[in-house]
Order: C-alpha cells, then sequence, then structure tokens
C-alpha cells in the first residue's frame, strides 16, 4: 500500500490580472488531499468515502458511479490512471479541501495520485516531472484550461508568484481564514467574463489589471516583514478591484463584510476566479476564532489555514 498527499491553495492577491499577464500570489495552505494506491488483481477501483461533498465508489470495469458530483473529483484520478496505463488497483482519496471552491482540490488530488503511482509502480519520476504531469493531467481533464498555480503549489509548496513565468518565492507562513460560501464556481466562464469586459474597455479594464499586478509586487515584502495592516489594506483594495471587474456576487461580498465587520478582520478579498467559492480574511486582534463565528453566522463554511505549506510528501505507515 502507498499513501501520498498534497496541499490546496489560495490566491492571495492577483486572480484575473494573472490571466492578462500582471503578477499574481499564491500560497499553499494546510488542507490536504491523500491518495491511497494498492494491488487489487483483476480489477481498478477509486473509492473517496471521506470526501467533503458526498461518499461514492465508482468501479471502473462495472461502470458503477454512486454520485454525478463525485464523478468530476474521479476524473482526475481515472485520467492519472490513464497516463501510466495502470491496472489491477485499490485507489482511495481522502481530501479535506472543499471541492470546486477554488481551492486546488483537483490539482492536489492529481499530484498525490501521480506521486502515489510513481512509488508504487516505481516510476522513477522526479518532483519537477511530477509537477509537470500533473498540470498536464489537470488540463486534459479541463479540456485545455488550467494555470500551472494549482499543480505547481500542490507539488512544490510555499508560495508562488506568477505572471508570465512562475517563482517560487520564500516568505513565512500568515494565518489566514477561509470562507466558503458553498457556490461552486467555474473558472472558465468567470475568466471569459472578465476577458471579455477587457476586450470590450481595453482602456478601462488593463489599468485595473496593472493596479492588481502591483498589489501582488507590493505584497510581497509585506507578507516578509509582517506588515499585516498594510497587507490588509491591499487585500481591501484588491477585493474592490475584482468586483469592479464583475466577479463578485452578494455571498461572496456577505462573508468579506462580515468578516470585516463582527469577524474584526484586518482585511478581507475574495480568492480564485469568483462568482461563488471562497473568500479570505486576514484576522484582527479578536484572532481567527472570532473572524470563523462571524462567517458562519453569515451562512460560510469556515476554515483556519496556514499558507505557505509544505508541498506534495509520502505518506509512509499511514
Ligand atoms: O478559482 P481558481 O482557483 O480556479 O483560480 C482562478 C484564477 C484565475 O486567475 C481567475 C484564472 C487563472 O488561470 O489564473
Amino acid at each position: 500500500m502507498t499513501s501520498a498527499s498534497a496541499p490546496g491553495k489560495v490566491i492571495l492577491f492577483g486572480e484575473h490580472a494573472v490571466v492578462s499577464g500582471a503578477a499574481a500570489l499564491g500560497g499553499a495552505v494546510d488542507l490536504r488531499a491523500k491518495v491511497t494506491v494498492e494491488d487489487l488483481p483483476g480489477s481498478l477501483t477509486i473509492s473517496a468515502d471521506d470526501l467533503i461533498l458526498r461518499g461514492f465508489s465508482l468501479d471502473l470495469v462495472s461502470g458503477r458511479i454512486a454520485s454525478a458530483e463525485a464523478l468530476n473529483a474521479v476524473r482526475y484520478v481515472r485520467a492519472a490512471l490513464q497516463e501510466f496505463e495502470a491496472r489491477d488497483l485499490r485507489v482511495k482519496i481522502e481530501s479535506e479541501i472543499p471541492l470546486a471552491a477554488g481551492m486546488g482540490s483537483s490539482a492536489a488530488i492529481v499530484v498525490a495520485t501521480v506521486a502515489a503511482l510513481n512509488m508504487h509502480l516505481g516510476l522513477a519520476l522526479g518532483t519537477k516531472d511530477i509537477a509537470q504531469i500533473s498540470h498536464m493531467i489537470e488540463k486534459k481533464v479541463q479540456q485545455g484550461y488550467g494555470s500551472p498555480m494549482d499543480t505547481a503549489l500542490a507539488t512544490f509548496g510555499g508560495y508562488l508568484l506568477v505572471s508570465t513565468s512562475v517563482m517560487p518565492i520564500d516568505l513565512p507562513a500568515l494565518d489566514i481564514v477561509v470562507g466558503y460560501t458553498g457556490i461552486p464556481h467555474d473558472t472558465r466562464s468567470e475568466v471569459e467574463k472578465v476577458q471579455s469586459l477587457l476586450a470590450r474597455y481595453p482602456d478601462i479594464v488593463a489599468p485595473i489589471f496593472q493596479a492588481i499586478g502591483s498589489i501582488s509586487a507590493r505584497s510581497v515584502p509585506l507578507i516578509r516583514d509582517r506588515k499585516l495592516l498594510e497587507l490588509g489594506e491591499l487585500m481591501n483594495v484588491n477585493h474592490g478591484l475584482l468586483e469592479a471587474v464583475g466577479v463578485g456576487s452578494r455571498e461572496l461580498s456577505e462573508l468579506v463584510y462580515a468578516a470585516r465587520g463582527a469577524g474584526n478582520a484586518i482585511g478581507a478579498k475574495l480568492t480564485g476566479a469568483g462568482g461563488g467559492g471562497c473568500m479570505i480574511a486576514l484576522p484582527g486582534p479578536a484572532g481567527a476564532e472570532a473572524l470563523m463565528v462571524a462567517l458562519r453566522q453569515a451562512k460560510g463554511l469556515a476554515y483556519s489555514v496556514k499558507t505557505g505549506c509544505e508541498g506534495m510528501r509520502m505518506e509512509v505507515g499511514k
């Protein structure tokens, strides 16, 4: 039996602007997906009883599927198995990362699957190969769409500054709170919406993207020097700019205002593609607990996480 795990992620700054070449900063978080592979002669089974949305079991031989939502997560594992022509295996997925929320759950599942298969089948892939193959698999399943940020963070962990290239960046851990609206989001349609706005109003939207890129760049020394008040202020500005390009929603705004109000957050913004999914907030003097209570009262799911966490790892003996 071989197990590997990989972390989810949040985008701290720069979503959408990064699609047009501006800088974005992402961090791995300490919510993880774990994939276990064991020999099962004559069969190929994927199970994910512990997935957050609903448990399911898929027998690839009979094609039996217990839940439609789960099929999405399974598609990534199946694509990884196909990539290596793997058979005679039982694959089990366990994940603490909310699905379809913009927290990198599919990338973490792909990376953990590739890492577990690498060890179990003796494929001798290096870490860079795992990142590259996982990105290719994620892109294939998402039909050509998908930035390398999620799979790179799931593999290497830490922080990544992404613009035209992807650069690992050494920064201290941050304690943040993630609020999930419970509404799955669709990255592709949000990106298309924003890109269409840019095409129609380049003189208005391009400067917004430029401002967002400057926020990402300025956030790096602020995190390094733990200047949290300024960092929170830039989160608020970035949220406003994302609202301006149309990826906010009532549910996201309710969580953002609950965080800044009753939750006493220093700053709060939506994270990822928007339209649904998650927001992040930086806890103030009242701490993460008060913030989580405020988010739950505003009907969100709340997770207290650290950013800059460890990437993919083998889970020996677990
Ligand atoms: O919500 P997510 O994690 O899928 O993030 C999307 C981030 C975008 O900048 C909107 C798109 C991208 O590919 O960078």
